[in-house]
């Protein structure tokens, strides 16, 4: 059953997740209560939608500790006086961007970050949006004998697709590339249990899992192929399409997305932040 919500209201964008929040201003100070609400509706709809919303870095900042502690990105550079604001950024010339594969952000760390807030500067013309795929329902539609084998089986994820030689390649963000940098490896669980929600959601991402823990990459590979393709299934989507002051608020936990490299000669300019998350279970 979902919430009533007394301070702002919450339109579903699709059928399965995702909402668009309206009537409220985050740029202002929040009270408890308001922000009690705010995470109830994103718990509810796993990312949660503004428009107009003129956020300073240290606005939202300010909104994301709202809801957590910032997190510190390992590889992404850093730009402007906060590390913990990453600038997502894709200039004119570009050809790849930052997240064009299905993921959950930082897979490869020991506790994923739990969320991100993601905040629109300067968006193209047309295009340059980004799908949000429910996990809970990729779990949840699995026939009972799959989710049976995926029962403690543990996935082997690292950042080398994402970090290290080439990573920087036709991109404006750029990411660690240097001599010293080693791949990050962590084992975490194929099907993880929400802290929050107590919900069992699928956990695996083509941008950082490899293998299952205890198998060869030939052996893992048809059935992490039939999970990928699986776990972003149309009707589990939804599409977010951008504008200046846009805010996508997404739960990591539960939910993949993927950023559209659609609009190539435009400029698109985003700021992050984080919020760190638990070792997954
Ligand atoms: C990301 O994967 O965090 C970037 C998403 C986007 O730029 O739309």
């Amino acid at each position: 059953m979902k919430s009533e919500y007394r301070h702002f209201t919450v339109k579903p964008v699709s059928g399965s997740v995702g909402a668009l929040v309206e009537g409220i201003d985050i740029s202002q100070d929040l009270d408890g209560d308001v922000i009690a609400e705010i995470r109830q509706a994103w718990l509810d709809h796993l990312v949660i939608f503004f428009h107009d919303q003129h956020l300073s870095d240290e606005r939202l900042m300010t909104f994301g500790r709202y809801f957590g502690d910032l997190y510190l990105h390992p590889n992404l550079a850093k730009k402007g006086p906060h590390p913990e604001v990453i600038h997502v950024v894709k200039e004119p010339d570009a050809t790849r961007v930052v997240g064009a594969e299905w993921h959950t952000d930082t897979g490869h760390v020991a506790c994923p970050p739990m969320a991100a807030i993601l905040h629109a500067l300067e968006t193209p013309p047309k295009g340059g949006d980004t799908l949000f795929a429910n996990q809970y329902l990729a779990y949840e539609t699995l026939s009972d004998g799959l989710k049976a084998t995926l029962d403690g089986l543990k996935a082997v994820h690292d950042d080398s697709r994402v970090a290290g030689p080439n990573a920087n390649k036709g991109r404006s963000t750029q990411t660690r590339d240097d001599v010293d940098w080693q791949p990050t490896v962590n084992a975490h669980p194929v099907v993880r249990t929400h802290p929050e929600t107590g919900r069992k959601a699928l956990y695996v991402n083509i941008a950082s899992a490899h293998y299952f823990e205890g198998m060869t990459q030939a052996e893992s590979a048809p059935l992490l192929r039939y999970l990928f393709d699986h776990a972003t299934r149309p009707e589990f989507t939804c599409r977010f399409c951008w504008a200046p002051g846009s805010v996508a608020f997404w739960d990591n936990r539960c939910l993949k997305h993927i950023a559209v490299n659609d609009y190539h000669g435009h400029r698109r300019d985003m700021r992050r932040v984080q919020l760190a998350g638990d070792r997954p279970v």
